[in-house]
């Protein structure tokens, strides 16, 4: 049983000494200390051994698997070391190399003006609402007063999903849709995509985006809008812009006007830039039309508001001074970084 005790540990030891990785040395230990482990398997004979010799034999099993265990935590540590060491030499980082750059995105010019345009009007109280791209002919045309057979829808030519549902032409759907949950007052704007079927120039884009203004309440006047959009334009494009409202027509509103702003380049004396005319046409408004009303189920004996509409890009045109919408949406990275 000694020899048999001897010859364990010589086995032992040796195996633990030729360990290479953690793993292996783990086997050792079970394939020794485990509960099926030869030692074990050797303290479970003990009964073999004649019962004087026992006490002697159990220490010396004992202080065998003793040494067996701090061999075995030893080279433990010594593996782990060796491991660490490895590693932090393979994942050596030299901070003196040079950097590699970053080339982080950037905001295209439409989303900088959108989010100018959200500020200043949430700085006014106003709600942002987002209505959906592909809407009801009933919503894009019929509940703002433009019925099957009139001449507006003509000049708003769009695609057509089919006869019910259309790419929505501006974003004034969206004031109907509003209207029509009845939260009263309303102040929101709502900025977004637009469809028409126009051909790509300079100035035109089937796709290109609108935002929509809407405020209804009681004793709401022409005044409110024209006092609202004149502090817009000051924001936009400075404490000196004035303002100037034009008669115009859209279905939807009664009276309907457009409203110019003196030209930020030339401070309204005239130059190439407002065509000589010193005024630049920024976007279309009017006092909500009873009809759009009473069809949306708001009382107009007892409510008023007034809407307008802007173009998104033509603001991103104006403000940096760019002369081709194309340029937009050509996403050259070149073009796009100069803003
Ligand atoms: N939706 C109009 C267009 O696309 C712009 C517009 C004009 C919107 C007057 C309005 C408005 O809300 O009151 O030409």
């Amino acid at each position: 049983m000694k020899d048999k005790l001897q010859s364990i540990k010589e086995d032992a030891l040796s195996q633990i000494k030729d360990a290479e990785m953690l793993d292996r040395l783990n086997e050792v230990r079970v394939s020794f200390l485990g509960k099926k482990g030869e030692l074990t398997a050797l303290l479970k004979s003990m009964k073999e051994v004649p019962p004087e010799e026992r006490p002697a034999f159990g220490q010396l099993v004992n202080e065998t698997r003793q040494q067996i265990e701090t061999a075995l935590d030893e080279t433990k540590k010594k593996l782990e070391q060796t491991a660490m060491e490895r590693r932090l030499a393979e994942e050596v980082i030299d901070v003196t190399l040079p950097a590699k750059r970053n080339h982080v995105g950037h905001r295209h010019p439409n989303t900088i003006a959108r989010e100018e345009v959200e500020r200043i009007f949430v700085g006014m109280g106003y709600e942002v609402v987002e209505g959906p791209e592909i809407e009801y002919d009933l919503y894009n045309f019929e509940k703002l007063n433009i019925p099957a057979d009139h001449p507006a829808k003509d000049e708003q030519d769009t695609f057509y999903i089919n006869k019910d549902i259309v790419l929505r032409t501006q974003t004034s759907p969206v004031q109907a849709r509003v209207m029509e949950q009845g939260k009263l007052p309303i102040r929101m704007i709502s900025p977004g995509r637009v469809f028409r079927s126009d051909e790509v120039d300079a100035t035109h884009s089937p796709s290109f985006h609108q935002i929509e203004g809407l405020v209804v309440d009681k004793n709401i006047t022409f005044a409110d809008l024209k006092g609202t959009l004149a502090d817009f334009a000051k924001e936009l494009f400075g404490e000196e812009t004035k303002t100037k409202f034009r008669p115009h027509h859209f279905p939807f509103t009664e009276p309907s006007a457009e409203m110019d702003v003196s030209c930020f380049k030339c401070g309204g004396k005239g130059c190439r830039f407002c065509k000589g005319s010193g005024w630049i046409e920024i976007l279309g408004c009017g006092m909500v039309h009873p009809h759009v009303f009473e069809m949306c189920g708001i009382d107009p004996d007892v409510y008023t508001g007034f809407a307008f509409g802007v173009g998104l890009e033509r603001i991103a045109l104006l403000k940096y001074e760019i002369d081709d919408m194309r340029l937009l949406y050509e996403n050259d990275v070149r073009f796009l970084k100069q803003f």
